[in-house]
């Protein structure tokens, strides 16, 4: 059983593999966080709390005048603003008109088998062979008809804790929620350090450690997206954690719009963490009888560091929450035409690059932006999702069947939430667009977001999507989204808050993607947002990989590549082999390491095939061999990270391993040469230790590799490259 009750000290303890995770209903009725870290038994953990008349601490309602409790200082499990808890709060709602308030107090529970789901939102999905147990509990208002469902989802072996909650109002008034986070983590004592994964366009998903001092430090987007300059996954750690040793907490957020994580240090420096949907960019008034589905959010522990963390949330994304078939299949290698020609292309030229592609044996085309409506630039067209066939000689049906004929696949880019003022869409529903009436609209590259909280738009996406995917044999799709979502204002519900449009927009996209995957079911489809805009486990649900970042420099990708592995399995990272110098930072690398780069995730090229130089083109036609050869590696193995590009200068090196170590590659890039250089060695790791492995002509043990290393071979210039594929001999 991995949730127990035990009726005696009204304690939940919840196990997983290498978590145990433990709140108590007190006295009062008050839901307190006693534990959440290293695996114990059911002892109820309360004791650690010290009862204490604290200056300026406030009692709640009905404690009979106790100095001794107050909710400033517990630890609580889902803390509401209205209780004289002046820290940052997972819940401020108020029946509409008046003072904000409330005070939840137990009321029930229920323990079931299986995994919670729900409607119209991502979450994780327990497996026919998973231990999987749902503990709802049941909070209420003190004074009013206003319930919170806490909803746990255990996967006992993936080591995964999920929550979300159910607001409900079964008062006959509206309530009104000016706040509503998916959780809230009291820790009790104890220095702690957050990660988190700030950058920016081209730049995503940066690795950066800080110890969290007293006060509130804050991880959010406020653009309508998870975002390029923050992401919904953080990390929670002991100041002596490292990629091998020490607990860590990760919190990995199921939502692909505004969010907010705030960690605070309270003044008897105990640290709450609480995550959800941006309170600022939300409020939502929820009608009698109505509920409001508060979204999911995934909580991994281990005492193991971040390697083991980290690994165990790559799995348990793969397994159990993304769906698409695609997840367990060797992905095309595919040839987009992009950074090859920008919106300057004809049929024929595409043709030109499928050829090529056929000749070093690409699997795919993509055809990225530029083939619809009015699109030579991005000022005009979006919205305009039907072919222009003028540009291409031909309709699409007919250059896809020559793309066939060629023994390539086709894939194609769309970017449906969007809308230019130059398109027939704008002209004919200009009131389709999130914008204020009487003013200027903020414009982000030329163009406007479609209002996804109207019906007709959501309906209108399907439609579009639907005849371009049936109109030709379409495989793959790259859903794009290029700008962030800003004034928002939706004219067909004028009385409706910009909170409410915002999440409704989320609510709304998230509805077109269902359709999607559930309609074609077969097809590869590919997020993205800007590059890595968008890089969230909500989107996971529905795409198995996304364009990492616009940058696709090897060096820097580096960095991207890093980060992203720390909240995100790589078999979810599109990452492709682009020219040089390079166009986002004119770098030049060997078309090797480009390769070898491009490799840790899902591979293509991103270049004008025609321009390469036969050696070139020989050299893809090699990287195009070694990745089909090992797919199945880079795909479902593990990925080690075995320096860390932002410490170690000289070089970065990562690897993937079967997870029963009977194959394994590893790959290194040398970032800084020097004369007379020092030997550089590395450590292998998850072979089997009595494994005996060949690598370059010799036998080692897999405990020689892992324990010892090996000698890197030097450089022969910067930015070279290296990569090691060695198999079990016995
Ligand atoms: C942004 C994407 O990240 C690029 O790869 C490309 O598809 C452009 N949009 C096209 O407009």
């Amino acid at each position: 059983m991995a949730v127990r009750f035990d009726k005696n000290t009204k304690t939940f303890t919840l196990h997983t593999k290498k978590s145990t995770y433990q709140m108590k209903t007190d006295d009062q009725g008050v839901l307190l966080h006693t534990y959440f870290g290293s695996p114990t038994d059911e002892s109820d953990l309360s004791y650690l709390i010290v009862p204490e008349d604290h200056g300026f601490c406030a009692q709640p309602a009905g404690n009979g005048g106790n100095r001794t409790y107050s909710l400033d200082y517990y630890p609580q499990e889902y803390p509401v603003h209205g209780t004289g808890d002046f820290r940052v709060t997972a819940l401020k709602a108020g029946i509409e008109g008046q003072v904000p308030a409330l005070d939840l107090r137990y009321q029930s529970h229920q323990i079931r088998e299986g995994k919670y789901t729900l409607a119209g939102l991502p979450a994780f999905f327990a497996r026919e062979d998973d231990r999987a147990e749902t503990l709802e509990i049941i909070l209420k208002d003190v004074y009013q008809e206003i319930y919170v469902r806490l909803l746990y989802g255990v996967l006992e072996e993936k080591n995964i804790i999920t929550r979300a909650a159910v607001i409900e109002n079964r008062e006959e008034r509206p309530l009104e929620i000016k706040r509503v986070m998916s959780m809230a983590l009291d820790f009790m004592g104890g220095q702690k350090d957050l990660i988190s994964f700030g950058g920016k366009h081209a730049g995503e998903r940066q690795f950066e450690r800080r110890a969290l001092g007293s006060g509130i430090t804050e991880i959010a987007s406020m653009r309508g997206t998870s975002s390029h300059q923050q992401n919904p996954f953080v990390i929670l750690c002991d100041r002596d954690t490292t990629e091998e040793h020490g607990g860590c907490w990760g919190v990995s957020f199921l939502y692909s719009g505004s969010f907010r994580i705030q960690a605070e240090v309270d003044q008897f420096e105990d640290v709450r963490v609480v995550c959800g949907i941006h309170d600022e960019e939300f409020s939502w008034i929820l009608p009698g009888g109505g509920e409001f589905v508060v979204p999911e959010v995934a909580l991994s522990y281990t005492d193991d560091g971040f390697s083991d963390l980290t690994m165990g949330l790559q799995r348990a994304m793969h397994k159990n929450l993304i769906r698409s078939p695609w997840k367990d299949r060797e992905r095309p290698v595919l040839v987009n035409n992009w950074e090859a020609t920008y919106f300057d292309f004809s049929g024929s030229k595409l043709l030109e690059i499928a050829e090529k592609g056929a000749k070093i044996d690409l699997d795919m085309l993509v055809l990225d932006d530029g083939w619809f409506g009015k699109r030579e630039d991005d000022n005009s067209g979006l919205g305009d999702w039907f072919v222009n066939e003028e540009k291409l000689g031909c309709t699409l049906k007919e250059l896809v069947d020559q793309i066939n004929e060629l023994g390539l696949q086709f894939g194609i880019w769309i970017e449906p939430e969007m809308v230019s003022e130059d398109s027939e869409l704008y002209r004919t529903h200009p009131d389709w667009a999130l914008v204020i009436p009487g003013r200027d609209p903020v414009r982000g590259r030329n163009q406007l977001v479609l209002d996804l909280s109207r019906r007709e738009v959501v309906e209108f996406m399907k439609r579009s999507i639907d005849r371009l995917l049936t109109s030709a044999n379409i495989a793959y799709v790259k859903w794009d989204m290029n700008r962030s979502v800003d004034n928002v204002f939706s004219s067909a519900n004028p009385q409706l808050s910009q909170g409410a449009v915002r999440h409704r927009y989320v609510l709304g996209l998230y509805e077109v993607m269902e359709h999607v995957v559930t309609t074609y079911p077969e097809l590869l489809l590919e997020g993205c947002s800007g590059g890595g805009g968008r890089y969230d486990a909500g989107m996971l649900y529905y795409v198995p990989q996304i364009w990492c970042s616009d940058n696709t420099d090897a060096i820097e990708r580096l960095r991207i590549h890093y980060g992203t592995s720390f909240g995100y399995p790589m078999s979810t990272v599109s990452a492709h082999v682009s020219v040089c110098p390079n166009h986002q930072n004119g770098r030049v690398t060997p078309f090797k390491t480009r390769g070898i780069c491009a490799m840790q995730g899902a591979f293509g090229y991103e270049l004008d095939l025609g321009k390469l130089t036969d050696q070139e083109m020989e050299e893809a036609r090699e990287q195009t061999k070694l990745y089909h050869q090992h797919g199945q590696l880079f795909q479902q193995g593990d990925y080690y990270r075995l320096t860390s590009p932002m410490e170690n200068r000289e070089f970065t090196a990562w690897s993937y391993v079967m997870p029963d170590g009977s194959k394994a590659s590893l790959s290194v890039v040398y970032t800084d040469v020097h004369a007379n250089p020092r030997p550089l060695r590395v450590k292998w790791k998850g072979l089997q230790r009595d494994g005996i492995y060949e690598l370059e002509g010799r036998e080692y043990t897999g405990a020689a590799l892992m324990q010892g290393g090996m000698v890197l071979p030097k450089p022969r210039c910067n930015y070279d490259s290296c990569m090691f594929v060695i198999e079990k001999k016995k």
